[in-house]
């Protein structure tokens, strides 16, 4: 795929139109996607088998992106449930949908210790699975995986969330591939990876690393890893900043585009990759656990403004640095985010309620986008 030609021509057709919020709604010229089309930046979500084929999510999939990344499809866990049984079903489905809808994707991700397969971590640890074999397994599953959709992803989240939350902060010695392959091998996955798909982006993923702890000591250990391994000479592209903020901590718009500018000067792009603001919700029903489903009780919107102006703060600090090539949310609509599954009492963390209206956070990107192609000049009015 062309991506670059693409991207001119999209460019063109909204030159014509250009922003006007207050005319069309969430519609049209009007979209995120529309709307950072101007400036060439891909405003994207992640999506789930049900934002692709849900009747009014697909839709709002459709219409308001123009950059996917697979919530949970792209995994190993689930791509390869059991040794060489292969799952492609809900990643092809993601890239096709993407495709048909003129959209890019973010492949996301291949090395994580999270969401393997059982057959491996069972494997490693009643050491049927060597490390020598475990070693081969990545190479092949990074080969194979790349490979398969090789010239149909933009970014891959090769390396993901490898960086202990500590202060001083370093590569977790703990983390499943370094304690038994060694630091080594994140040089290794990269190069595998650029082997499987020379034209893809290739980026290391992680939260807090963009100024979010407040101390940046996970930003100092992502840039003396990235420096490592360009050192290296290791084909590393990009640096995704996840974006997952909680109204509970503090967050610094500047220090965020500070910390995404010094990834920048290494020659990298930068991303927000799964940008969502959480908080503690209140229901209407105290008995009733907050929000799993779009069926259960409203929560209370009050906290909406601050999450907005979070939301606000990280698409202005992307915006702020030029290599910032892509903006997205980890999903769009409360009633399917991850957020309560894994923070109790916590939710309300996305742009679109559980009814699927736009909410506050929804406007003030919209408007932050609108206002980044161009305020209208105000001339002279000095007579008037
Ligand atoms: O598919 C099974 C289903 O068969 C089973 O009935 C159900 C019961 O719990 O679980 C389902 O799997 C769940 C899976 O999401 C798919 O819905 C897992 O339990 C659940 O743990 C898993 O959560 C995912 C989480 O990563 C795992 O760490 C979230 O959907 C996904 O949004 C989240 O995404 C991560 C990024 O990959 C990396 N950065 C952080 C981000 C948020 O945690």
């Amino acid at each position: 795929m062309n991506f670059r030609l693409i991207a001119a021509g999209a460019a063109a057709a909204f030159a014509l139109t250009g922003p006007v919020i207050a005319a069309e709604g969430s519609t049209g010229a009007s979209t995120l996607r529309a709307l950072g089309a101007h400036i060439q930046l891909h405003i994207g979500t992640a999506a789930i088998p049900s934002d692709l084929s849900d009747p009014t999510l697909s839709q709002i999939t459709a219409e308001q992106f123009s950059v996917l990344t697979p919530g949970n499809e792209m995994k190993w866990q689930v791509v390869e449930p059991e040794q060489g049984n292969f799952n492609w079903t809900g990643a092809d489905n993601l890239v096709n949908f993407a495709e048909a809808n003129h959209q890019r994707v973010r492949g996301h991700t291949l090395v994580w210790h999270n969401q393997l397969p059982n057959w491996l971590t069972q494997g490693v640890a009643n050491g049927t699975i060597s490390n020598d074999q475990l070693r081969d397994l990545l190479h092949q599953h990074i080969t194979t995986e790349v490979r398969r959709y090789r010239g149909r992803i933009w970014q891959w989240d090769v390396v993901n969330e490898m960086l202990a939350d500590s202060n001083p902060s370093q590569v977790k010695p703990t983390d499943f591939w370094i304690s038994h392959l060694g630091t080594g091998i994140l040089a290794d996955v990269f190069r595998w990876a650029h082997a499987a798909d020379p034209d893809a982006l290739l980026c290391y993923n992680d939260y807090n690393i963009a100024g979010e702890d407040g101390s940046n000591a996970k930003f100092n250990a992502a840039l003396t890893l990235v420096k490592s391994l360009l050192s290296q000479r290791v084909p590393i592209d990009c640096v995704g900043d996840q974006g997952h903020l909680d109204l509970q901590f503090g967050f610094n718009p500047i220090l965020m585009s500070q910390d995404l500018q010094a990834f920048a000067n290494l020659g990298l792009k930068v991303a927000i990759t799964e940008a969502d603001v959480r908080t503690f919700v209140e229901t209407t029903d105290s008995s009733q656990t907050p929000i799993v489903s779009r069926t259960d009780l409203t929560p209370n919107h009050t906290a909406d403004p601050a999450a907005a102006d979070w939301y606000n703060g990280m698409l202005q600090s992307c915006l702020a640095v030029k290599a910032c090539i892509s903006f997205t949310v980890w999903g769009f609509a409360d009633a399917e985010s991850w957020v309560p599954g894994t923070f109790a009492g916590e939710g309300d963390a996305d742009i679109y309620d559980v009814n699927l209206n736009t909410k506050p956070q929804y406007t003030a990107l919209q408007q932050t986008l609108s206002l980044a192609t161009g305020a209208p000049k105000r001339g002279d009015h000095d007579r008037d």
